[in-house]
């Protein structure tokens, strides 16, 4: 792209020291914050309950696979970088208290973790078998991407107060988690060869347009509660995804301009930053969860 971002700390140049530090920071007051499950929440009717179930266990299974996708590379990791290894073992617990949060918020819905449908297994499936840790990292760095892209989205349509508190909750950390992932991917790369970066961009065009499916699957399940039409959802995470990677022009992977074209999105929406923090101070006073602004979308 001709451009160039008007970026000044990308979320790639920051050391593993600095992420170690923060997420220590993070770590330290993770446990101060809690669900205020008070008040019951009230549903339209019994639709509107039914896909906030659905949506919530949506983010329950992606928490889940984050916390052992996170803990697994940490111990392939720590065999050449134990400092990066134990900023793997916190963002990994992060994503643990998220999964207890949202147990413990299904609880108030009055539902419960369901068992995974068709669409949502085979895709953890086939990410589950996925061994190359840059692929790994990718697929991980997108989904955080799409899940704070959901739910800043939601947070904009959604009115219950408990639902909002979960909502900004997951917005602020996973935005967080993005620019943590850029760091991982960065750092992966560094060690791989040309080869690796070659096939790496395949997995990236793929995943690009698969993702851009997913809501074709969550729709039906989950527009009733969040009002996040397909449209908008797809679009949505392409600008997204398009942004974060033209903004962190060092990972080497440009998104697929005619998907983009097909989605009426335009070189110049991309020079606006991604809405997750890459870097900055988005990321600077994110150590601190409570000086965190989060928008709606
Ligand atoms: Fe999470
Ligand atoms: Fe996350």
């Amino acid at each position: 792209m001709a451009h160039r971002p008007p970026f000044v700390a990308r979320a790639s140049t920051r050391p593993t020291s600095w992420w170690l530090a923060t997420l220590k920071k993070r770590a330290g007051r993770m446990r101060e914050e809690h669900l205020d499950l008070g008040e019951p929440i009230a549903f339209v009717d019994p639709r509107e309950r039914w896909a906030a179930i659905n949506f919530f266990n949506a983010a329950f299974r992606a928490e889940e696979s984050g916390l052992r996708q996170a803990h697994e590379l940490a111990d392939e990791v720590g065999r050449w970088d134990p400092e990066l290894a134990e900023v793997l073992e916190l963002y990994g617990n992060e994503e643990g208290w998220h999964r207890e949060l949202l147990e413990a918020f299904l609880g108030a819905l009055g539902g419960e973790v369901r068992p995974m449908g068709k669409v949502t297994r085979a895709f953890y499936a086939i990410y589950a078998r996925a061994k190359r840790m840059e692929t790994i990292v990718l697929t991980n760095l997108m989904f955080e991407t799409i899940g704070a892209t959901t739910y800043r989205l939601a947070l904009g349509r959604v009115e219950h107060a408990a639902a909002r508190q979960m909502l900004t909750i997951l917005t602020r950390d996973e935005s967080f988690h993005v620019p943590l992932n850029v760091h991982f991917l960065s750092r992966i790369l560094e060690r791989r060869p040309q080869r690796a970066r070659r096939r790496l961009k395949l997995v990236y065009q793929l995943l690009f347009v698969s993702l851009l499916a997913l809501p074709f699957a969550s729709r039906p399940k989950a527009q009733a509660f969040d009002k996040i039409t397909r449209r908008e959802l797809s679009r949505a995470y392409a600008e997204q995804l398009a942004r974060l990677f033209t903004h962190e022009p060092s990972l080497g992977l440009s998104p697929p301009r005619a998907l983009l074209a097909l989605l009426g999105i335009r070189d110049e929406d991309l020079l606006e930053p991604p809405l997750a923090a890459t870097g900055g101070d988005a990321a600077e006073s994110a150590a601190v969860r409570e000086q965190v602004e989060v928008h709606a979308l």
